[in-house]
């Protein structure tokens, strides 16, 4: 397995060769005006009918500043909380949105991970 610890803006990735990506808590810290450079990366990223999975903030888990806020007060508090239909019209331009819920809590035997203010989403490549 290859590790690389970069931005993600700027990873050399190569056109359609992924069948997954996954991205646990990293799209809730991209600032609003790369929100649709990053749809483009991943969307550039996986093959056509490829898997997309995110788990970020829901509008609890979230600093609560919309997007003009993130300018004005120059922070993202934390992290955006995303509202559903927000987050479904986001991932939808290139994205078929298979699943879309709350993040379920697991029992802290199972030993997994899980907090209900994220949401986990699976989006399909079109
Ligand atoms: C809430 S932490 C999640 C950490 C871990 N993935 C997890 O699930 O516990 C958010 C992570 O997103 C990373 N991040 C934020 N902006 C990024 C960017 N442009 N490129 C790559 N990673 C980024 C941060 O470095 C941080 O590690």
């Amino acid at each position: 397995m290859l590790l690389r610890h970069q931005s993600v803006f700027e990873l050399q990735l190569e056109a359609g060769s992924y069948d997954l990506v996954y991205d646990s808590g990293c799209f809730h810290h991209i600032p609003p005006h790369r929100r649709n450079a990053y749809v483009a990366l991943v969307s550039r990223a996986l093959k056509p009918g490829g898997l997309f999975g995110l788990a970020c903030f829901r509008p609890e888990g979230g600093s609560g500043y919309w997007d003009q806020e993130v300018y004005e007060r120059r922070s993202m508090g934390g992290g955006l909380g995303y509202a559903e239909e927000r987050l479904r019209e986001i991932w939808s331009s290139t994205f078929r949105v298979r699943v879309l819920r709350r993040m379920n809590k697991p029992s802290t035997e199972s030993g997994l991970f899980g907090e209900p203010f994220l949401w986990a989403l699976l989006a399909q490549k079109m």
